[in-house]
């Protein structure tokens, strides 16, 4: 089932999301299922619960649509991660441009770890200990700040975000324009 994504401004994106746990949660195959169809639904590549409202600390990640002759990985990156705790960043710092499916319309670029550690448990509920360089640490982390309240507009630079302003404040107000269905404050 198609859900609508929480837009900039509404108070779920902000609250830090709480641990689930996987034995007596209701529903888990077929959130996901869904977290999955709203995601592609939205040409999006990660989906993070708090965009759909829940707070708890699951997202999913699919590359497979960025995948090309450089990174023929991204194909087979269909990962869920529930329970996520990244344990390091390190690396190089790097700036990249990244979008929103909850801040559609804008892009901006972000400084992130190139490098990082991550434990989780997958859709089967096995846990995973893995590190992730380049784009994928990058989708990571992007969306694990979803969980603790963070999005990317708080790590652009103050000039930039001056630039975005009234745009963001459109959104808050529940102005806003995309293909997919969503739901504003
Ligand atoms: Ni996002």
């Amino acid at each position: 089932m198609i859900l609508p994504i929480y837009i900039y401004g509404h108070p779920v994106l902000r609250k830090i999301a709480k641990d689930i746990d996987p034995e007596t949660y209701l529903n888990l195959q077929e959130l996901i299922d869904n977290m999955y169809e709203t995601m592609y639904n939205a040409d999006g590549v990660g989906l993070a619960a708090p965009q759909i409202g829940l707070d708890d600390r699951i997202f999913v990640v699919d590359l497979k649509p960025l995948a090309d002759d450089e990174h023929p990985e991204f194909k087979n990156f269909k990962k869920v991660f529930i329970n996520a705790d990244i344990t390091e960043k390190t690396g190089e710092t790097e700036l990249v441009e990244e979008g929103c499916l909850s801040i559609p319309g804008i892009h901006e670029k972000v400084p992130r770890e190139d490098r990082i550690r991550i434990k989780y448990l997958d859709e089967n509920l096995q846990p995973h200990d893995e590190e992730y360089t380049g784009y994928m640490a990058r989708v990571i982390q992007h969306e694990y700040d979803h969980l603790d309240g963070v999005m990317f507009v708080d790590r652009i630079s103050p000039m930039r975000k001056r630039m975005i302003k009234s745009k963001l404040a459109n959104m808050e107000k529940g102005k806003v324009s995309c293909s997919y269905r969503v739901r504003t404050v």
